[in-house]
Formats: C-alpha cells, sequence, structure tokens
C-alpha cells in the first residue's frame, strides 16, 4: 500500500506519520526530513536546500524528485511508503505517479488533514522535535515529560530554524498556492480521504487507520 498524507505545515502529517508506521508496517519518507538529514550531513543537496527552506519557499521540483526516487528505490520501501510532504506540486505528483507505475504500483489512498490556519500556527510555534529520533512534541499540546529531553531516546528537543511566526506565515501561503490544488487533483482520481485534523492526536490516528481500511468506520468522506 502506498499512502500520501496531505496537508498544510501544522497539519500533524510527521505526527500522524510516525503512528501509522507502527500501525501498518509501511515506512515513513518524509522530504523535509530527508533535506534536514542532508544538512546534517553537509551535503550539497542539504545546503541548497537550506536556502530555500528558511525562506519558507519550495526546493525545486527536480531536486525533490531525485531525492525521494532514491529513498523509495531502496528495498525497505517495497512494501509501500507513506509520503509525508510529498508531493507538493502537480509536477512532483506526476513524478510520483510515472516512477511508482514502473513497479506496477500506483498511490491506493491519499490522507488529506483539514485544520484551519489560527491552529496551524499555534503548533508550528510550539513544535519540538528531538535531535536524535526526530520524535515530535508540542510545548502547548503534547509536552516531553522532562522540558527539552526527548521521552523515547533522551536525546535533545530542538526548534526547527523555519518555524519562526514569519517564515511559517509565509510556508502557508506558499501551501495554499501551490500544494492545495493537490487536493481536487486527487479528489478527481478518487482516492482522497478528508480528515478533521483538529481533534486530539489519538482520535486523528484512529481516523486515519479507519480511512485506510485498518479498523473502524471513523472517516469522513
Ligand atoms: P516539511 O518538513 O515537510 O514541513 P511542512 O510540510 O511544512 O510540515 P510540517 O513538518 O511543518 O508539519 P506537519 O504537518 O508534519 O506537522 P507535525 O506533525 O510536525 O518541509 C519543510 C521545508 O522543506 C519546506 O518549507 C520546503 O522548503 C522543503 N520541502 C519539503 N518537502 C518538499 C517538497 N516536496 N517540495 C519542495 N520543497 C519541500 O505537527 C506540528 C505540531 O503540532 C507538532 O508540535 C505536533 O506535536 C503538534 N500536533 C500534531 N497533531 C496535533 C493534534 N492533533 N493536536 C495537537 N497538536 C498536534
Amino acid at each position: 500500500m502506498d499512502v500520501i498524507l496531505l496537508g498544510a505545515p501544522g497539519a500533524g502529517k510527521g505526527t500522524q506519520a510516525q503512528y501509522l508506521e507502527q500501525h501498518t508496517g509501511l515506512v515513513h519518507v518524509a522530504s523535509g526530513d530527508l533535506f534536514r538529514a542532508a544538512l546534517r550531513q553537509g551535503t550539497e543537496l542539504g545546503m541548497l536546500a537550506k536556502a530555500y527552506m528558511d525562506r519558507g519557499e519550495l526546493v525545486p521540483d527536480e531536486l525533490v524528485i531525485k531525492m525521494i526516487i532514491e529513498r523509495i528505490s531502496k528495498a525497505d520501501c517495497a512494501q509501500g511508503v507513506i509520503f509525508d510532504g510529498f508531493p507538493r506540486t502537480r509536477e512532483q505528483a506526476l513524478a510520483l505517479e510515472h516512477e511508482l507505475a514502473q513497479h506496477g504500483r500506483k498511490i491506493d489512498y491519499v490522507l488529506y488533514l483539514r485544520v484551519p490556519d489560527d491552529v496551524l500556527l499555534r503548533r508550528i510555534a510550539g513544535r519540538q522535535t528531538c535531535k536524535t529520533c526526530g520524535y515530535i512534541y508540542n510545548i502547548y499540546y503534547f509536552p516531553s515529560k522532562r522540558p527539552d529531553v526527548c521521552d523515547h531516546c533522551g536525546g535533545k528537543l530542538y526548534q526547527r530554524s523555519d518555524d519562526t511566526l514569519e517564515t511559517a506565515r509565509h510556508r502557508l501561503q506558499v501551501y495554499f498556492a501551490q500544494t492545495r490544488p493537490l487536493i481536487e487533483y486527487y479528489n478527481g482520481h478518487g482516492n482522497l480521504r478528508e480528515i478533521d485534523g483538529r481533534r486530539e492526536i489519538s482520535l486523528v490516528t484512529e481516523a486515519m487507520t479507519a480511512a485506510l481500511g485498518l479498523h473502524g468506520s471513523d472517516t469522513e468522506k
């Protein structure tokens, strides 16, 4: 099964992907995480991406597409992937379809997490991420037990450099202009499921697993 998580910055894609990965055994592939890992490793791709990320702009399609295709060609992705933050443009969506089709695969579900803008900004402002294992927390909604320390691995929590209010606002504008049209695109394909992402994390997870046909029937569309 191949699944796309679609939604604005702060909608909860990464948070839900970490739960869905455990429930489904699918591999979580997050374009933003791959760029941040490339930056930590000091690669040319990481340095190039950083300039775009810090401005809240999208990294050019050809760089993202190449990186994702390389990642999903690895053996661990053969049984299916949860795509988080990719695709973000029509070009990326077409490239992904083309790549999967070459291996007899297709996007089975697109789960669209719908969250109002004011909630998104508060979530982004409160986000903390573990430097070591990448686990996502929130100082308002989902704090770690000890301040700035990861409950899972004891790693240090940090705030992403693109999580300032100014950059977050711009990321939202970029999302509305370039990524939101994909909702209509996937709706036309009949595989889009809309999920109310305002609810607490565990309820959103339930709705998503139900939408994937894994249990229950708590979907909205
Ligand atoms: P990326 O890393 O993909 O960021 P994003 O899409 O902007 O999404 P976020 O990570 O901000 O939000 P999320 O939906 O994952 O929310 P989260 O679960 O963390 O991209 C960063 C940059 O990389 C882009 O701006 C771009 O430059 C570049 N890039 C990446 N992919 C690209 C692509 N395909 N093409 C071009 N450029 C690309 O949750 C947010 C917070 O809310 C957390 O603190 C969490 O604990 C909390 N939270 C989550 N759910 C709930 C809930 N239900 N209730 C309360 N709190 C919640």
